[in-house]
């Protein structure tokens, strides 16, 4: 087991975010979380942007929407989130007695972080009507702070749910935001937070690109800024892309969102193209360094020996539990 013992690498865990231990090269990784599942009746949800590997090794693959619900559904005794810690955090919200392992804790989400808790609190203050609808990347304390948690698949009509007479903020993504009055017709109050993966896409590189593939999509995620969704041809969630690719007859794509969705776009049209918009940066990948900080390594670790843990004060949990469970019942009212 490499030169740190795993003793030390727990008590070095709160530091270092993971199970800081060499990984014998030769071991099969697939075989040994097939066997750590069944051993352990656990199950693997992973996200979309997660690296393939993660994604081929995982028993469900889907959008924040779509892990929440599996999360509140499942009957595993263990949940092993492969995503970022807000995700992880809303699965242990919703499953209180069972073990919620994420691969590495520090897997943040720079969303999230654009909304300090103490920050948003005075900011809901200066606006008492109003009622708060809050994007699931975000903080327990901020959910707690939240009337009605969304996600991208479902923002639209959880928005459309509240009576047009009663004042909205949202928060903290003002690009979600900004599309969602566009399309609702509401007039909320923002809050100022964006995500960074998002906020790179070069809209005269996507143009230039446009003109190479002329018969190419624009599809792009709502987290994007206003003039990459003014050029889109479609707009959605994680799923809602996927699932584009899969039915629309284009053969080309260029995808405005985190790399990690190509690969099953790629695996389930694999006879179209899929090209990733072009961001504004020197090292021109669309990474998202929180969600890339997993590794089919830390999965297996983490399985092995079922750390890191979410561990979660219990009256915040119950405060935060509340907004999401609306969200879900919500969801489930208009079959999302
Ligand atoms: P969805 O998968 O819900 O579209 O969210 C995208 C995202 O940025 C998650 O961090
Ligand atoms: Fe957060 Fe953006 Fe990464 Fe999603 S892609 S986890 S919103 S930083």
């Amino acid at each position: 087991m490499g030169d740190i013992h795993i003793g030390e690498a727990k008590e070095n865990i709160a530091k270092a975010g993971f199970l800081d231990v060499d990984v014998d090269p030769t071991l099969d990784l697939f075989g040994e979380i097939e066997r750590l599942k069944k051993e352990k009746n656990a199950i693997v949800l992973a996200h979309y942007y997660q690296e393939p590997d993660i994604q081929d090794v995982a028993d469900y693959i889907g959008d924040s929407l779509g892990l929440a619900q599996k999360a509140e559904k499942t009957d595993a005794e263990i949940i092993v989130f492969a995503g970022v810690h807000f995700m992880a955090e809303t699965a242990k919200i919703l499953n209180p007695h069972k073990k919620v392992l994420l691969p590495d804790l520090k897997a943040g989400c720079s969303l999230a972080d654009s909304a300090p808790p103490e920050l948003f609190r005075q900011f809901k203050a200066k606006h008492p009507n109003h009622l708060v609808i809050s994007y699931i990347n975000c903080t327990a304390d901020i959910k707690a702070l939240s009337d009605i948690i969304c996600t991208s698949s479902n923002a639209e009509k959880i928005v459309e749910s509240i009576p047009v007479d009663q004042p909205i903020i949202f928060a903290p993504d003002k690009n979600l935001g900004g599309y969602l009055i566009k399309k609702t017709g509401r007039d909320m109050v923002l809050w100022n937070g964006a995500c960074m993966v998002h906020e790179i896409f070069s809209l005269e590189k996507i143009t230039r690109l446009k003109i190479r593939h002329p018969n190419a999509k624009i599809i792009a995620h709502p987290e994007c800024e206003e003039p990459i969704l003014r050029i889109a041809d479609f707009i959605g969630s994680t799923t809602g892309l996927l699932k584009y690719s899969q039915e629309d007859a284009a053969m080309e794509y260029i995808v405005a969102t985190e790399t990690g969705i190509l690969h099953q776009m790629q695996k389930s049209s694999p006879h179209k193209m899929f090209i990733p918009a072009p961001p504004d940066n020197s090292c021109a990948c669309n990474d998202c360094p929180h969600m890339k900080l997993n590794t089919l390594e830390k999965l297996y670790l983490c399985m092995e020996y079922e750390l890191p843990e979410i561990t979660m004060d219990e009256q915040l949990r119950v405060a935060a539990r509340k907004p999401i469970e609306r969200m879900l019942e919500i969801s489930a009212k208009y079959g999302l």
